[in-house]
C-alpha cells in the first residue's frame, strides 16, 4: 500500500516545506496534478514546477496529466523527473503506443479512467501498464466527495486483472479519499491512495501517519 499526498492543496509559497512534511509523514511517492485549462477547467502545474520539486525531494513524482495534448506533456514531464506518468483514456486515442512511449522514457506509466468511463477501456490496455488509476470524483477539483461505485468497479477490475495474469498491475485511486475510507478502498484492491484535502491541511505529517494506521 502506497499513499501518494496531492500537492493540490500545497502552499506554493512554502512548497519546500510541505514536500518536507509529506517526508516526514512517511508519504510513498508524490501525486502532482497537472491542469491544462482545456480538459478540466483549472490550470496548474508545469514542467518548470516539477524541475524545482525534482531538486528537493528524491520521493517519485507520480504525475497525473489532466490534458488533451498528453503524449507531448509526457515529454516534457518525463525530462524534468517524473518516475511515473498517467494520462486519461478519455483524451488517448492510441493508449498502447501512449504508454509504450511513457515507459520508453523510463517512467512507470498508467491508465486513468474517470468515474463513468468503462473498465474496458483499461482492461485492453492493460498489458502496456504498470498501474491503472480510477478516478473516484470528476477530475478537476480537490475537496470533492467520494462516488461510491469506484469500489464496485475497483474490485471487478483487480478480479480481471488477477485472473489475467496481470496482478503486477496495480489500482490507484484519486478523489475524496479520507481516513474514513482508506480501508474500503484498500480492500476493494486499491494499493496507491491519493489525497488532497484528506491530508494536505494542518498537520500533514500526521494525517499522513493516521491514514496508514487506518488502513
Ligand atoms: C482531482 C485530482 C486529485 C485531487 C484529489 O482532479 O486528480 O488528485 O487533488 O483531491 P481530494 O483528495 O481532495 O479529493
Ligand atoms: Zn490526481
Amino acid at each position: 500500500m502506497k499513499i501518494a499526498p496531492s500537492l493540490l492543496s500545497a502552499d506554493f509559497g512554502n512548497l519546500e516545506r510541505d514536500v518536507r512534511a509529506c517526508e516526514a509523514g512517511g508519504a510513498d511517492v508524490l501525486h502532482v496534478d497537472v491542469m491544462d485549462g482545456h480538459f478540466v477547467p483549472p490550470i496548474t502545474f508545469g514542467p518548470v514546477v516539477m524541475q524545482a520539486l525534482k531538486r528537493i525531494t528524491n520521493l517519485p513524482l507520480d504525475v497525473h496529466l489532466m490534458v488533451t495534448n498528453a503524449d507531448h506533456q509526457a515529454e516534457q514531464f518525463a525530462a524534468e523527473g517524473a518516475s511515473w506518468i498517467s494520462i486519461h483514456a478519455e483524451v488517448c486515442p492510441h493508449l498502447h503506443r501512449s504508454l509504450n512511449n511513457i515507459r520508453s522514457l523510463g517512467c512507470r506509466a498508467g491508465v486513468v479512467l474517470n468515474p463513468v468511463t468503462p473498465l474496458s477501456f483499461a482492461m485492453e490496455a492493460a498489458e502496456a501498464a504498470d498501474f491503472v488509476l480510477l478516478m473516484s470524483v470528476n477530475p478537476g477539483y480537490g475537496g470533492q466527495s467520494f462516488i461510491p461505485s469506484f469500489l464496485r468497479r475497483c474490485e471487478t477490475l483487480r478480479s480481471w486483472l488477477d485472473a489475467n495474469g496481470l496482478s503486477h498491475v496495480e489500482i490507484e485511486v484519486d478523489g475524496g479519499i479520507k481516513i474514513g475510507n482508506v480501508k474500503d478502498v484498500v480492500n476493494a484492491g486499491a494499493s496507491i491512495l491519493v489525497s488532497d484535502s484528506g491530508l494536505m491541511h494542518g498537520d500533514i505529517a500526521a494525517s499522513i501517519k493516521a491514514m496508514r494506521e487506518a488502513v
